[in-house]
C-alpha cells in the first residue's frame, strides 16, 4: 500500500473537484452519505466521466455508448504517468499495476466485479488491450500478445450468450493470468474457467439465447461447411435455438462475429482438422436437439424413424439408438439394459448434449492454454484478471444463479478480508493506532451456504447421494428443518404472513449481501447430479470425432465411484481460486450498471444506490477514511506546500518530517486533525486539506506574478547577451583570419584551432600507409607551424617517444572523429579543443577512493553530472577510468563500479547535448542499473574510454530516445530533442527529457 500511495497525486485532482464532482471519493467530505456518493457519481456520469476512484479502487459506470476515451492516444497518455495526475481511468489502473509489478517484482490480480451487464468483461478487455499496446514488443512477444487478445473472441463465442441482463453475458467464470518477463514483455498466459452454465445448451428462457457460437455457425458458416454438417441456414429449424424466441439481436452481428472467430482460431494454433471437429460437434448438438422419440407398443422410447442420425459424430445408428433409449444397469453378475420412457429418453438426450458441450468447452480452454504457454520458463511475474459472472437476479432463479451468487459472496468475503487487512497493515507500519470500522461482514451468508454438514451445499449433496426417493421438495424440507431459523434464509412455510405472499411453495429465499434472491428448487437435484448415464458415455466412445474421443476417454472411472456433485466441484474450484488470489496483490474494479434498459445517459438512482450499497463501496470508503481521509509521504507533502511557511520556503534544511511538523504548525492544524506516522502525514478531514490546497493556489498565484516579472527581465537580458556574443564571435573570426600568419595570440587562437580541425579531419582520411613512411604525411597548412616543425624534427630525429605521443593524440582525435563525425551535432566544435590527460588531478580524488582503486592504474578522470535513476535528480560526481573499470565517485564513496567486461555499450544522442548513457550487463536485481551522465568533455571522455576499455565499437549514436535499465527489469527512457534552449527535465511520461540547442540552425 505504501508504494502505491506514492504514486497517488490527489492534489492534482483537487483542482478539478468542483467542476465535475471529485475524482476520488476519499476526498468526499460527507463520506458516510450515500446520497453524496450518488450525487458525485451521477454528476460525473452525465459528463461522460465514468471512472472515479475510491483510493486505489476504480469505480466504473457502464456508459452504454462508445466514449472516445479508449483510443490508442488515450493509452499513450496513461502510459507511465503518475497514477493520479490524469483523470481516473481503467488504463491508469492497468498501468499502475504493471509498474508496481515491475518495480516490486511481485504478482498482482485485478478483481473486476459488478452485476451482470455492468461492464466487467469490457473492462477486462480494455486492460488486456492496454497491456498489448504498452508492453515491449518483439516478434515473439507480438505473437503471444495476439494470442492473448484473440483468445477472447473465441471464448466469448462459446461461453457467452444473450440474457435479459446483457446481450453478451459471460456464462462462465474466467480467471486469466498474463505472464510478464522481468522487462515487462508479455510472454504467456493461462486461463482458468469456472462452471459453465451448460443448461443453456438445451434450454433458454424467453428473450434469451443459446451460446453465440450456434448462431454464428448457422448465420455465418460457408455454404460448403453447412452442407457438410447437414445444417440449414435457419435458426428456427433447431429446437435448441428457438426456445428464447430471439435468434436475432440488433446489437449482435453473428455473421461478422463468425469471421472474427475463424481468424482467431487460426492465430491460436487450431489446425484445420481441429476446427472441423469443433464445428462438427456444434452441429451435432443442434442435430441431437432435434432428435424425436416415440413410444413403442410397450410404452418404451424409440428414436422416430426416418431421422438422419449420420450427422451425429459418426456414431453408428444402432449404437446411438440403444444408448439414448436404454440405461445399463449392473446386476450381480451381468449388465442388463433397462429401457427408457419417452420422457426419460428426452432427458438423457439433453444430458448428453450438455455433457458434449461442456466437455468441448473445457477442451477449448485447454487448447487455448497450450497456445499461450510461456516458452521461456524463466522467472516471470503475473497480472491476473478475474472476470467472473456477476450477481444475478431473474424473475425465476435456479441452481445456476445459486452458484453464481454464492461465488459473488465468496469474492466479497475475500474483498473485505483483503482491504481491511491492507489498511490495518498500513496503520501498523506507520505506527498509528487502528480504529476499528464497523462494516457488514457477509461471512454469515457464506457459512449458511458452505458450512460442512449444515450448509445448503452439504444438504443438497446429501439429498443427491442418499438412497431412497429424494426430490427437490425433500431437499427443501430438509433445509427448512436444518437451517430454518437462520436470519438469512426463509421459505414459504417459514415466512410470516406478508413475506409468504411473495413466495411460492417450492421457493426458498436467501438474503444475500447484495440483496434478496428467491430460488425455485425445481431442478436443483438434477442439475447438481448432472447425471450422464453410463450408456450415454459409452455411445460417445464410438465417435470418430477426435475431440469427442479425447473428451470421453474409455478409461474414465465408471459409475461405481460417484463423481463429485456439481456444486461441490464448484465450491472446490472457488477454494482454489481464493488461494490463487490471496497469494497476489489485489486491485479492484467495481462496475456499476446505470439502468436496466441498456441505455446511454440514463442514471437510475434507485438501481445505482442499490449497487453502491451491496458492492460495499460505502464501507470501503469508510475503511479508507477510518479516521483519515488523506495520507501522504512527508517529502511529497512538504514539496508541494513548503511555500506556505517562511521557515520551509524555499528550502528546508532538516528532515522532511520535521519540515512538515513546522509547516503544519505554521498553518495552525489542530492536534485532532492529523497524525504523524513514520513516513507519512495522515489528515483526518478533507476540508483541512482543501483549505491548505486553496492557500497554496493563492500563494502560487502571487508567486507566479512575481516569477513572471523576473522571468521577462531575465529573458530580455539573455537575448541581449546572446546578440552581443554573436557579434563578438564574428568579429573574432575575421580578426583571426587577418592575423592567421602571425604567431599564436589571443586574436587568432580560435581561428587557428578551426584550421587545425580541418587539417586533422583531412589527415585522418589520408593517413600514411606505413608509420615509417615519413614523407607521405599530408602537408599541414602553413599556419600550422608547430605541426610542420614537429614533422621536420621527427624526420631528423629518431626520437621515438615524441613521435608516438603525437601519433597517439592524432589517433585519438581520429578515433573521436570516426565515432562522431557527421553523427553528432556538436562534434565539429569539439575538435579544436585539445584533449588533455585527465580532468581530475590526482589530489582532487579522495584518498580513501584512491587507495581502493589505485592498484588498477588510474587512466583518466572527469567531473560528470549523474542523473538519479528514479527521480532524475542531478548529482555531481567524478567519473574515473582505470585500466579495468569505470568508477562513479561521490567524494569519499565509490557509488558504482562498472567493470569493462560488463560494459555493454554507451549511447549518446545525435544532437548537441553532452549526455552519455553507460549500459551495463547485470542479472542480479540487487545490482545497480545503467548510468545516465552528462559530461562537459564528452568526446574526450568517450575517446579515452574506448581506448582504455578497448571498445571502439561500443559507442552508439542514437536518435530520439534511449532506453536504459533503471535496474534489471525496470526500464527508463531518455528522450532527446533540440529546441530553443537547452533544458533537462523529467517529462510527464516519466522519461528524462534532454533538450539541446540546434547547432545546425544556430550556426
Ligand atoms: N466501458 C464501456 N464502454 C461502452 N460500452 C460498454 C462499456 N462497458 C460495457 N459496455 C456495454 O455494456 C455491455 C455489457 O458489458 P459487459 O462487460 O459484457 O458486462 P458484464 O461482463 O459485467 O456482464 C457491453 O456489451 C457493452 O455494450
Ligand atoms: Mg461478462
Amino acid at each position: 500500500p505504501q508504494k502505491r500511495d506514492t504514486r497517488r497525486n490527489m492534489e492534482a485532482s483537487l483542482t478539478a473537484r468542483d467542476r465535475v464532482g471529485i475524482q476520488d471519493f476519499v476526498l468526499l467530505d460527507a463520506y458516510t452519505s450515500e446520497s453524496a456518493f450518488l450525487d458525485n457519481l451521477r454528476k460525473r456520469f452525465h459528463e461522460n466521466l465514468i471512472y472515479t476512484y475510491v483510493g486505489t479502487l476504480l469505480v466504473s459506470v457502464n456508459p452504454y455508448k462508445d466514449l472516445d476515451i479508449y483510443s490508442k492516444k488515450q493509452m499513450d497518455t496513461y502510459m507511465g504517468v503518475n497514477f493520479f495526475e490524469l483523470p481516473p481511468h481503467i488504463y491508469a489502473l492497468a498501468d499502475n499495476v504493471f509498474r508496481t509489478m515491475l518495480s516490486e517484482f511481485n504478482n498482482h490480480f485485478i478483481l473486476i466485479s459488478g452485476e451482470s451487464g455492468a461492464g466487467k468483461t469490457e473492462a477486462s478487455k480494455k486492460i488486456l488491450q492496454f497491456y498489448a499496446v504498452s508492453c515491449p514488443s518483439t516478434k515473439l512477444l507480438n505473437n503471444v500478445r495476439d494470442r492473448l487478445l484473440l483468445s477472447n473472441p473465441v471464448l466469448e463465442a462459446f461461453g457467452n450468450a444473450k440474457t435479459l441482463k446483457n446481450d453478451n453475458s459471460s456464462r462462465f467464470g474466467k480467471y486469466m493470468d498474463i505472464q510478464f518477463d522481468h522487462r515487462g514483455g508479455a510472454v504467456g498466459g493461462h486461463i482458468l474457467s469456472y462452471l459453465l452454465e451448460k443448461s443453456r445448451v438445451v434450454h433458454q428462457n424467453h428473450g434469451e439465447r443459446n451460446f453465440h457460437i450456434f448462431y454464428q455457425l448457422v448465420e455465418g458458416g460457408e455454404e460448403d461447411l453447412l452442407r457438410w454438417l447437414g445444417l440449414e441456414r435457419n435458426c428456427k429449424n433447431y429446437r435448441y435455438l428457438v426456445q428464447g424466441d430471439c435468434a436475432k439481436v440488433s446489437s449482435i452481428n453473428d455473421k461478422s462475429d463468425w469471421k472474427t472467430v475463424q481468424k482467431a482460431l487460426s492465430v491460436i494454433d487450431f489446425s484445420e482438422s481441429d476446427t472441423e471437429h469443433l464445428f462438427g460437434i456444434i452441429a451435432s448438438v443442434l442435430h441431437l436437439g432435434n432428435l424425436k422419440f416415440e413410444a413403442d407398443a410397450r410404452g418404451y422410447a424409440t428414436i422416430k424413424n426416418n431421422q438422419e442420425t449420420h450427422w451425429l459424430l459418426g456414431i453408428p445408428n444402432q449404437v446411438l439408438q440403444q444408448g439414448l433409449t436404454h440405461r445399463k444397469i449392473e446386476a450381480k453378475t451381468e449388465e442388463v439394459l433397462s429401457p427408457f420412457s419417452v420422457e426419460h429418453a428426452v432427458y438423457a438426450r439433453d444430458a448428453l448434449a450438455k455433457a458434449i458441450y461442456g466437455r468441448t468447452f473445457n477442451w477449448l480452454v485447454n487448447k487455448i492454454n497450450e497456445s499461450l504457454v510461456n516458452q521461456d520458463s524463466s522467472r516471470k511475474m503475473v497480472v491476473g484478471l478475474l472476470d467472473i459472472y456477476g450477481f444475478e437476479v431473474f424473475s425465476v432463479n435456479s441452481f445456476e444463479q445459486f452458484c453464481i451468487n454464492y461465488c459473488n459472496e465468496k469474492l466479497q468475503q475475500l474483498f473485505i478480508q483483503l482491504t481491511l487487512k491492507s489498511e490495518q497493515e498500513e496503520y501498523e507500519l506507520e505506527g498509528i493506532e487502528w480504529e476499528p470500522v464497523p462494516y457488514f461482514n457477509n461471512k454469515i451468508i457464506c457459512d449458511l451456504v458452505e458450512e460442512k454438514f449444515r450448509g445448503i451445499i452439504s444438504l443438497l449433496d446429501e439429498e443427491c447421494l442418499r438412497p431412497g426417493e429424494a426430490t427437490d421438495l425433500t431437499f427443501l424440507e430438509k433445509m427448512e428443518e436444518k437451517i430454518g431459523g437462520h436470519p438469512h434464509f426463509v421459505t414459504h412455510k417459514l415466512a410470516d404472513k406478508n413475506t409468504r405472499k411473495t413466495l411460492e411453495r417450492g421457493d426458498f429465499r436467501l438474503l444475500h449481501y447484495a440483496g434478496e434472491v428467491t430460488y425455485c428448487v425445481v431442478g436443483f437435484l438434477d442439475k447438481n447430479n448432472d447425471l450422464l448415464y453410463r450408456s450415454g458415455k459409452e455411445v460417445m466412445q464410438h465417435s470418430k470425432n477426435a475431440i469427442i474421443k479425447h473428451c470421453f476417454p474409455s478409461s474414465e472411472p465408471d459409475n461405481k465411484k460417484r463423481p463429485e456433485t456439481v456444486v461441490t466441484q464448484f465450491k472446490n474450484s472457488l477454494v482454489g481460486l481464493t488461494e490463487i488470489l490471496t497469494s497476489k496483490e489485489p486491485w479492484y474494479v467495481r462496475c456499476i450498471k446505470p439502468n436496466e434498459s441498456k441505455q446511454p445517459a440514463k442514471f437510475d438512482d434507485v438501481l445505482v444506490r442499490h449497487q453502491v450499497k451491496y458492492l460495499g463501496l460505502m464501507e470501503h470508503l469508510r475503511v479508507r477514511r477510518a479516521g483519515f481521509a488523506y495520507r501522504r509521504k512527508y517529502e511529497i507533502f512538504l514539496q508541494r506546500y513548503k511555500a506556505l511557511c517562511p521557515d520551509t520556503w524555499p528550502n528546508w534544511k532538516g528532515t522532511p518530517a520535521e519540515g512538515v511538523r513546522c509547516l503544519i504548525k505554521h498553518l495552525g492544524y489542530k492536534t485532532d486533525e492529523y497524525k504523524l506516522g513514520r513516513t507519512k502525514i495522515f489528515i483526518r478531514h478533507p476540508r483541512t486539506l482543501f483549505a491548505t490546497e486553496d492557500a497554496f493556489q493563492v500563494c502560487k498565484h502571487q508567486l507566479a506574478t512575481k516569477i513572471e516579472n523576473c522571468w521577462r527581465g531575465l529573458m530580455a537580458r539573455k537575448e541581449r547577451e546572446r546578440r552581443a556574443w554573436a557579434v563578438k564571435v564574428i568579429k573574432k573570426f575575421i580578426k583571426g583570419f587577418m592575423t592567421r600568419n602571425q604567431p599564436a595570440c589571443i586574436d587568432n587562437s580560435e581561428y587557428l584551432a578551426y584550421v587545425r580541425q580541418n587539417y586533422l579531419t583531412r589527415l585522418k582520411e589520408n593517413l600514411p600507409k606505413s608509420v615509417l613512411d615519413m614523407d607521405s604525411w599530408l602537408t599541414p597548412p602553413p599556419i600550422l607551424k608547430e605541426v610542420n616543425e614537429l614533422f621536420m624534427f621527427l624526420k631528423n630525429s629518431p626520437c621515438y617517444i615524441v613521435w608516438m605521443l603525437l601519433l597517439l593524440q592524432l589517433l585519438l582525435k581520429a578515433q573521436t572523429s570516426s565515432m562522431f563525425k557527421g553523427k553528432k551535432e556538436n562534434y565539429p566544435l569539439s575538435v579544436c579543443r585539445p584533449f588533455v590527460d585527465t580532468r581530475i588531478a590526482l589530489e582532487d580524488i579522495n584518498l580513501k577512493v584512491l587507495q581502493t582503486i589505485q592498484h588498477e592504474h588510474l587512466k583518466y578522470g572527469v567531473p560528470v553530472v549523474k542523473y538519479d535513476r528514479n527521480g532524475f535528480r542531478p548529482r555531481l560526481r567524478q567519473l574515473i577510468f582505470t585500466q579495468e573499470a569505470a568508477y562513479l565517485v561521490e567524494e569519499t564513496k565509490i557509488k558504482q563500479r562498472i567493470d569493462f567486461t560488463s560494459l555493454k555499450g554507451v549511447s549518446v544522442s545525435n544532437l548537441s547535448d553532452n549526455f552519455l548513457i553507460l549500459h551495463v550487463t547485470c542479472d542480479d536485481i540487487k545490482q545497480k542499473g545503467d548510468l545516465v551522465l552528462q559530461c562537459d568533455f564528452l568526446y574526450e571522455a568517450l575517446t579515452n574510454l574506448s581506448f582504455i576499455a578497448d571498445k571502439q565499437s561500443c559507442v552508439k549514436v542514437v536518435q530520439g530516445s534511449v532506453r536504459f535499465d533503471i535496474q534489471p527489469g525496470r526500464e527508463g527512457f531518455v528522450d532527446f530533442k533540440s529546441g530553443q534552449e537547452s533544458m533537462v527535465y523529467r517529462a510527464k511520461n516519466g522519461h528524462l527529457m534532454v533538450v539541446s540547442v540546434d547547432r545546425k540552425s544556430n550556426s
